[in-house]
């Protein structure tokens, strides 16, 4: 099976501050992989780094074959929202896509992506008239509209309501299923288990565990999320003992 980023035993410090210790995974053609981790467990860093926006200190990674640089050509094959999206709120969504078209050097058809992220018909408002899930919501468009091979999403359900979570799941789904590889974090276990494929939990700056959402949600019945909460947490022993069957 093709693999689509491959992090290799990396390392980051911030100062004196060892953010990711040795931390090695892959992403798979066409799947959604979660990343799930606490508050600073270090999700939006490791993104950083996929995408060439932060320094590793040590190990490397490779997107779509090549080491992550960060370069122009390099990004265009990758789509991301990282954190809050920001935007020059004085101009509208369509204005801010087509710029971002032009920098990518794609073309697109505007209004049906609008459309596709429940913005049809806001393409003309000014964003700094937009709500905040309105804003999420055109972050993702960006993030898709130039049809990258990956996509790299930080935390994109925050400031969505429960309507709007469901649509964004479907949509991953569709753009999953049309052969694009997603890697989507969190922090919220139940935010994730319902759209990823594999899920990897980040805790003590490393991948503590790793699994398929689907047979690790049937061996642990109820007692999942209380597992993933307890790795999460770095007491990976009490997880296990949740396993149906176990003590
Ligand atoms: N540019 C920076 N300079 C110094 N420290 C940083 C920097 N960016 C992040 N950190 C620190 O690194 C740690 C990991 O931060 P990071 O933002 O990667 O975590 P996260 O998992 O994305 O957290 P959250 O769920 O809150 O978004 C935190 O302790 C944070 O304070
Ligand atoms: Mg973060």
């Amino acid at each position: 099976m093709e693999k689509v980023v491959e992090v290799r035993s990396v390392c980051k410090s911030y100062g004196s501050s060892q953010v990711i210790n040795n931390c090695s995974f892959e992403i798979r053609s066409g799947e959604i992989y979660g990343l799930l981790g606490v508050n600073g467990a270090g999700k939006t860093t490791l993104m950083k780094m996929i995408l060439g926006l932060q320094r590793l200190d040590g190990g490397s990674i490779y997107v779509l074959g090549k080491e992550a640089d960060g370069g122009r050509k390099y990004l265009s094959d990758i789509g991301s929202m990282i954190e809050m999206p920001v935007f020059y709120e004085h101009l509208n969504a369509e204005e801010l896509l087509s710029m971002h078209l032009a920098l990518m050097e794609k073309k697109a058809d505007i209004p049906e992506v609008l459309a596709l992220v429940g913005l049809g018909g806001a393409g003309k408002k000014p964003v700094s008239q937009y709500s905040l899930g309105m804003k999420q919501r055109l972050g993702i468009a960006r993030a898709i509209i130039h049809r990258p091979r990956l996509l790299i999403l930080d935390e994109p359900l925050n400031g969505l309501d429960p309507i709007a979570i469901t649509e964004m799941r479907e949509l991953m789904r569709k753009l999953s299923a049309a052969g694009i590889s997603i890697l989507l974090s969190s922090h919220i276990v139940g935010e994730i288990r319902h759209t990823a494929d594999r899920i990897g939990i980040l805790s003590g700056g490393y991948i503590r565990q790793e699994f398929a959402v689907e047979e690790t949600a049937a061996q642990y019945g109820e007692g999942f999320e209380d597992y993933v909460v307890c790795v999460m947490a770095g007491n990976d022993s009490e997880g296990a003992a949740l396993k149906r069957g176990g003590m």
